[in-house]
């Protein structure tokens, strides 16, 4: 996990008022674009839940995460969606964001999640709304949530409050 965090920390570029005035944006772009970084922030991620049967990523760059863990360990991966994307019928949850609010959606029935062990990913925790939205649908739909990865964790914003009690991996702390 330290190699992967080390390749984290060396590769995030900092953009500061964006997407929006006071916001510092934690960009892992070159990350994902660095071969070694990727590899190694892919299997340090997947390590968190060995006995996942099946990977969520959340829009957007959770979706470049998860079908690399999911490879990583064998299994399958599910995009979480942006709402507006997915065929009917769905399950939605609304949230608000570090800026502005959003929903976001997964498929109501087909794959079945009921009793599935699902291993969630993003690449930023912030204030955690995204996630936590996400764990509602997934639970919501009976999934069994058997880890919950990010990235990088921005722990100033308090979104590890309101994850509760989810095991919770996040790569870099900041
Ligand atoms: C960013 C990031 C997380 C979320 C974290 O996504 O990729 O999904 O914000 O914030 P939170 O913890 O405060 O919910 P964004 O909404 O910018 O969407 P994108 O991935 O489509 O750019």
């Amino acid at each position: 996990l330290r190699a992967a965090a080390a390749a984290v920390t060396a590769h995030t570029r900092w953009v500061d008022d964006f997407p929006s005035p006071g916001v510092r944006f934690a960009d892992l772009t070159p990350v994902f674009a660095h071969g070694p970084a990727y590899s190694a922030v892919v299997a340090a991620l997947a390590s968190a839940a060995t006995d996942a049967e099946l990977v969520a990523g959340i829009d957007a760059r959770g979706f470049l995460l998860g079908g690399g863990m999911a490879r990583e360990l064998g299994v399958g991966v599910l995009a979480v969606r942006k709402a507006g994307k997915l065929p009917p019928p769905v399950q939605k949850c609304e949230y608000s964001l570090e800026y502005g609010t959003a929903a976001i959606e997964i498929p109501d029935e087909s794959p079945s999640l009921r009793g599935r062990r699902v291993l969630v990913v993003d690449d930023v925790l912030a204030t955690g709304g995204t996630l936590r939205a996400t764990l509602e649908l997934l639970e919501r739909v009976g999934a069994d949530i058997v880890g919950v990865t990010v990235v990088t964790e921005l722990e100033a914003l308090g979104g590890r409050a309101r994850l509760e009690s989810y095991p919770l991996t996040s790569l870099v702390r900041l």
